[in-house]
């Protein structure tokens, strides 16, 4: 064998920031799906064989059959992502697997994302562009484009995690009474904010802007149905920058189709990408952006190394820097 060929084999299913791969190359080969759409689950079963590390994004399932493909030499499984609703968790864990993600270095990012939606939603700007290009500006209207105040209103975060206080520091600037929803209340970080715990159906009640935070879980899937959106304000707004399944997206669209609720604004939908075809998209009080909540250079290029790292710790047999299932080190590994 040739000493200067690197040892382990790593399939990494889409091309990320060069600075992540170029961590990669001393200890891998890499292979690189190169196709701007995700490889199907057929070649993905075919890619991984044999392979030691596998570096994956958000739209592959990596489920047990995935794993059992790859075979008993795969070492490790990197997300590039925070969320990781995508893996089977339990099923690498019984095989020894450890899972990276790469958390904290798309927190700000993703809360200005959300609240460049909560300000766009508020004061209508993509209608206003819409209505700009169609040439509908004939003169200054004392009534149009009417929207909703930012500054002193009411915020209410459900999931007050990392991305949920960032939201609250951006809400304290704009002087806003903030609310939260979380499992459990969290006093410092609530402190530090100046965000008060409510029930969330206080919070739902109570709020102008609803922005939603929280994992993807069986607790929170469809969190925000029809009875949910009911206790909502007629005018409020909601923000969905954390993941689709969150909101079922029929009750979204009764809810802004029948004044149950004011606007909406969704970086993330279910199910992704939204079809062409959803009755969604026919709204004005609706703003869609393609889940580019973590999409700023620096931010995208932090995950890449992040993921690298986790990556070659875990091909080296060491503990992962941001591991999700630290439960592998601890327990004899169990090969099915
Ligand atoms: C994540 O990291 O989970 C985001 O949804 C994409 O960056």
């Amino acid at each position: 064998m040739n000493p200067n060929q690197p040892l382990f084999k790593v399939f990494v299913t889409r091309r990320i920031p060069e600075v992540g791969l170029k961590r990669i190359e001393p200890y891998a080969q890499i292979e690189v799906w190169e196709d701007e759409l995700p490889p199907p689950k057929d070649i993905l079963l075919e890619k991984v064989r044999g392979i030691d590390g596998l570096l994956c994004l958000l739209t592959d399932p990596i489920d047990a059959a995935v794993m059992d493909a790859a075979g008993p030499s795969l070492k490790v499984i990197s997300q590039y992502a925070v969320g990781y609703d995508n893996i089977d968790i339990s099923s690498a864990t019984r095989r020894g697997i450890p899972v990276g993600n790469t958390p904290g270095v798309l927190t700000d990012a993703t809360a200005d994302l959300a609240w460049a939606l909560l300000m766009a939603a508020a004061r209508r700007i993509v209608e206003a562009d819409r209505y700009t290009r169609a040439g509908k500006w004939k003169t200054w209207g004392p009534q149009t484009l009417l929207g909703a105040s930012v500054a002193g209103a009411t915020i209410g975060i459900v999931g007050f995690g990392r991305i949920g206080q960032a939201m609250a520091k951006r809400a304290r600037g704009f002087d806003m009474r903030i609310l939260y929803h979380d499992l459990r209340p969290n006093p410092q970080a609530a402190a530090e904010t100046g965000a008060q715990f409510t029930s969330l159906d206080l919070l739902l009640a109570k709020s102008d802007f609803v922005t939603i935070h929280t994992w993807l879980s069986e607790e929170s899937h469809h969190l925000f149905n029809d009875e949910t959106l009911r206790k909502m304000k007629p005018t409020a707004i909601l923000i969905n920058t954390a993941r689709g399944q969150i909101v079922d997206p029929d009750a979204l669209y009764r809810a802004l189709k029948n004044g149950v609720i004011a606007y909406a604004a969704l970086d993330v939908t279910e199910p992704e990408p939204i079809p062409m075809d959803s009755p969604l998209l026919q709204l004005e009080n609706l703003i869609i952006v393609p889940h580019i909540g973590s999409a700023s250079v620096a931010s995208r290029s932090r995950m890449a190394e992040m993921a690298a790292e986790n990556l070659i710790a875990g091909l080296k047999g060491e503990e992962l820097p941001n591991c999700i299932n630290p439960q592998v080190y601890s327990r004899p590994k169990a090969r099915p």
